[in-house]
């Protein structure tokens, strides 16, 4: 693998010169477009567009929702360009309310931003239809495709299924194959059936990902050296500093993670500069409430039943501590859950339904074997 040693070599990316191609369709008032070049959308102004995205069979087109901010017209150039993405899982929608509030508060601060910011409130519009995590591809009998795993993606010419061409389109086509990204925030829940509270993935060994996740004030940072495949690391790998956000629970809407999480957008991009007007002095971000560790480590189950927790999300426990009873249909208790060290919850179940192989608990701690100083996921 190799990283930029320098986050200003990222922030050198020139601006694509690719004209922005329209399709001629407007869509509930967007244009569509197959990709996009920053210098054609409006300057001081929230433009809304739908990106064509492949089409499904049958012909039926996808088109996901992009929202570009530009401030006034020399910020092109002179100012950072920032994506914030969500919902590349279809069953996380935290992040969409949080893209909504931040071009919200652009429509009305247009003339103060400094630079560009780039929005996709819904990566995966299948996944949303369907109310579940993955895309589905209809033929070969049917099979799910986790879009998270495969940018930058593969064009259909090069034998890409629909889950490819979203990424591949995403990332040539609106991130520019990160030209018109210098920094990205890609945001996420727990995956269904596990609850947390706000945390992070963040791989320190790129500058800046670190003061990015400390901005985010998170309860739990996670040091991870990376997901391949996922939308963070891939921007990582070209250079650019990322972190994957994770509010709370799947299919639940929750205020006060939201409005963290947009309280975060905001003050990185004053970190950035991009508000002007704004402080000028460096934000201190608060961590005394977050809990930093290079490690996760998941307790399973060895059999299918139901789980009584008896522990929660940000909670302390000491190794050898009871976590949990699964019990069987007939309430007989055929396995207890114990913490293996002393760490903290990082995510516990909300869905009582387990079965076998399943992490029904995650732990976070800082773990001393030195292969996992970059980060661990056991
Ligand atoms: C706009 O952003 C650029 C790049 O970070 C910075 O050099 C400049 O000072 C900013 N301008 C304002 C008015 O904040
Ligand atoms: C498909 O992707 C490949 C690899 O990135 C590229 O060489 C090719 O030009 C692309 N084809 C089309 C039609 O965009
Ligand atoms: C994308 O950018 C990387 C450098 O960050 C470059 O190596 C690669 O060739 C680019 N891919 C395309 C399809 O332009
Ligand atoms: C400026 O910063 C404050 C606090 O950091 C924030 O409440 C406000 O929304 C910011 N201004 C703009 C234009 O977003
Ligand atoms: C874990 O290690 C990091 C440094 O790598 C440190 O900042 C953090 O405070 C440690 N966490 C705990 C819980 O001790």
């Amino acid at each position: 693998m190799h990283l930029k040693p320098l986050i200003t070599t990222a922030f050198l990316a020139t601006t694509s010169l690719a004209i922005t191609d329209r399709t001629g369709d407007v869509l509930n008032g967007a244009e569509v477009i197959n990709s996009l070049d920053l210098n054609d959308v409006p300057s001081s102004a929230v433009t809304r567009y739908y990106l064509r995205a492949g089409e499904l069979n049958g012909g039926f087109p996808l088109h996901l929702p992009i929202f570009i901010a530009r401030g006034p017209k020399e910020t092109l150039e002179t100012g950072k360009k920032l994506s914030v993405s969500g919902t590349v899982h279809g069953d996380e929608l935290n992040p969409i309310r949080v893209v909504q509030k931040v071009f919200e508060n652009l429509e009305i601060n247009i003339d103060k931003l400094n630079g560009t910011v780039i929005g996709v409130p819904g990566i995966n519009p299948m996944g949303i239809y369907l109310n579940q995590r993955n895309f589905w591809t209809a033929s070969d009998s049917g099979f799910l495709t986790n879009i998270n795993r495969v940018f930058p993606g593969t064009n259909s010419s090069s034998g890409g299924n629909g889950g490819n061409v979203i990424a591949y389109n995403l990332w040539n086509y609106i991130w520019g194959n990160t030209s018109n990204v210098d920094v990205a925030i890609d945001l996420h829940t727990p995956s269904s059936g596990s609850g947390s509270s706000l945390w992070c993935y963040a791989d320190f060994r790129l500058p800046y990902v670190e003061r990015l996740a400390k901005l985010l004030q998170p309860n739990i940072l996670k040091i991870d050296p990376g997901e391949p495949g996922s939308i963070e690391t891939t921007f990582v790998r070209h250079g650019v500093p990322a972190i994957t956000v994770e509010m709370g629970i799947a299919k639940t809407w929750l205020p006060d993670l939201i409005d963290r999480t947009y309280d975060f957008v905001i003050r990185v991009m004053d970190d950035l500069s991009m508000l002007s007007g704004n402080s000028s002095t460096q934000h201190e971000p608060d961590l005394s409430k977050t809990f930093i560790g290079n490690t996760f480590q998941g307790v399973r189950s060895t059999y299918g039943g139901f789980i009584e927790s008896l522990v929660t999300w940000d909670q302390d426990v000491k190794a050898g501590q009871e976590l949990g009873r699964i019990r069987n249909v007939w309430g007989d208790v055929i396995q207890i859950l114990r913490a293996p060290v002393d760490a903290r919850i990082h995510q516990a179940p909300i869905d009582p339904s387990v079965e076998p192989g399943q992490d029904v608990f995650s732990l976070v701690y800082n773990s001393t074997d030195p292969s996992c100083i970059d980060g661990c996921v056991l």
